[in-house]
């Protein structure tokens, strides 16, 4: 199971481990989170799962969709790291990957 820190609003950084076969936000979720809200539950349409990806993970996730780019664009922390934790599968690829929670729009 891949390892992954999660850091959170404040800054605090958490070391998770991350089931195969779930999605990012899953597990930051259910690792007790929630400051990640994941109001519609993964569906594609809140952008409360928001985080930012470690810059070096950046091409080990699938491309984004147009749903997910629509959504992003309307959060003001969005930046070039900026993806809907919904949308990412884990794989072994995010062994040692940094995720930090958007802060909140
Ligand atoms: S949980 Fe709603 S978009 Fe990801």
């Amino acid at each position: 199971m891949p390892q992954i820190t999660v850091v959170n609003q404040s800054g605090v950084e958490t070391s998770v481990e991350a089931e195969e076969g779930r999605t990012l936000m899953e597990t930051i979720r259910d690792n007790g989170f929630d400051e990640l809200l994941a109001l519609c539950g993964g569906c594609c349409s809140c952008a409360t799962c928001h985080v930012h990806i470690d810059p070096a993970f950046m091409d080990k996730l699938p491309e984004m969709g147009e749903d997910e780019n629509d959504l992003l664009d309307s959060s003001d922390s969005r930046n070039e790291y900026s993806r809907l934790s919904c949308q990412i599968p884990v794989t072994s690829a995010l062994e040692g990957c940094k995720v930090t929670i958007a802060q909140e729009d």
